[in-house]
């Protein structure tokens, strides 16, 4: 189970499928927030949220373009920042918590 987390706080319980994108789950559950306008080919940005600590270490880092893009986002860029659709689900994410920027309402 991923928690995704719009930025007034409601919880998006979602059951991911190992394997499958982070913004693909957050789809596939119809969670508001994760919009994914390019289809997952990390150019857009707005599949942009923030993983809570305790799970940010077991992600691989961004490589150069998810960094570029990330440096244009229009919320906040943190040391959190991800983009949901480079992260693939794997079993050691379940409880994980993904904030939505309020920017993507
Ligand atoms: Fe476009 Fe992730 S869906 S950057």
């Amino acid at each position: 189970m991923i928690r995704f987390i719009e930025a007034d706080g409601t919880p998006h319980p979602v059951e991911a499928a190992v394997g499958q994108s982070l913004k693909q789950a957050a789809l596939d559950h119809l969670v508001p927030g994760i919009i994914g306008d390019c289809g997952g080919c990390a150019s857009c940005g707005t599949c942009h949220a923030y993983i809570d600590d305790k799970h940010l270490p077991l992600l691989a880092p961004a490589d150069e373009n998810e960094e570029m893009i990330l440096e244009g986002v229009p919320a906040s860029r943190t040391s959190n920042s991800r983009l949901t659709c480079q992260i693939p689900v794997t079993a050691d994410m379940a409880g994980m918590e993904v904030h939505i920027p309020d920017t993507q309402f």
